[in-house]
């Protein structure tokens, strides 16, 4: 569904206020998605007046968008942490609970995610949710294991469906090369235990849950800015 231009207005709010957690100096996470790639030209324009930090990226997408903008791009092999990474997500939940994903980015992500000191979210706030799994949680599959894995989620009580290339040409494949099961439920009620179920299954490579990596989510609506933090309730 095409965005509404107060959604896209919104993701660039949110974008905006995550600006304020990139100091000089920093290593900065580089999400993926629409309005990770709205805080990247942000901080793009930030670098090219001058700011010194550098950017890992999430995707392959993210990391030329920031080379593109004059964004210095580093690794893990460079730098063992990053001081902030700022990304989107498709669904944020009680506990800040997440499903990420959407763009097909979840692996990349969740790596840097989890070598972050501070993980910070942006979204507008139709991404807010009371219990996760309207969403369909992206499962990333190594290919032959497809049917295997397919029928153990099946098991759990999802609907996994292989996620198609925009272009016709076939699968949609990760940028590892793998396949991605959007897996479609009547809700999570159990996030952590759905996570440690998926991760069981031999030949998962990652899934989209994220859970208790958040610091916090900027979620932006007609009202302005909002921050929310793990312990709130909402
Ligand atoms: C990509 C992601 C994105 O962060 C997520 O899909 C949100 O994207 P957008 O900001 O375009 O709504 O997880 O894998």
């Amino acid at each position: 569904m095409p965005e509404s231009a107060q959604q896209h207005a919104a993701k660039l709010a949110a974008a905006h206020a995550a600006l304020r957690f990139v100091e000089p100096g920093m290593v900065v996470g580089l999400g993926s998605g629409t309005t990770a790639t709205l805080f990247i030209q942000l901080l793009g324009e930030r670098v090219q007046q001058g700011l010194q930090i550098q950017g890992i990226a999430s995707s392959d997408s993210s990391e030329q968008l920031g080379r593109s903008l004059g964004i210095p791009i580093t690794s893990f092999d460079q730098h063992r942490s990053i001081d902030v990474a700022i990304d989107g997500a498709d669904e944020v939940a009680p506990g800040l609970a997440l499903i990420k994903g959407g763009g097909g980015k979840l692996l990349r992500e969740k790596i840097v995610a989890s070598a972050s000191k501070r993980f910070i979210i942006v979204a507008d706030d139709t991404k807010l949710v009371p219990q996760l799994g309207r969403f369909p949680l992206p499962v990333e599959v190594i290919r032959m294991a497809v049917p295997l894995v397919t029928e153990r989620l099946v098991t759990l009580g999802l609907k996994p469906v292989i996620r198609q290339a925009k272009d016709g040409s076939g699968p949609y494949l990760t940028d590892e090369g793998n396949i991605l099961l959007d897996c479609h439920s009547d809700g999570i009620a159990d996030a952590a235990k759905t996570a440690a179920d998926i991760r069981a299954i031999v030949g998962v490579v990652e899934h989209g849950l994220f859970l208790n990596m958040a610091e916090r989510v900027l979620l932006a609506g007609a009202d302005g800015v909002r921050e929310l933090t793990a312990g709130e309730r909402w």
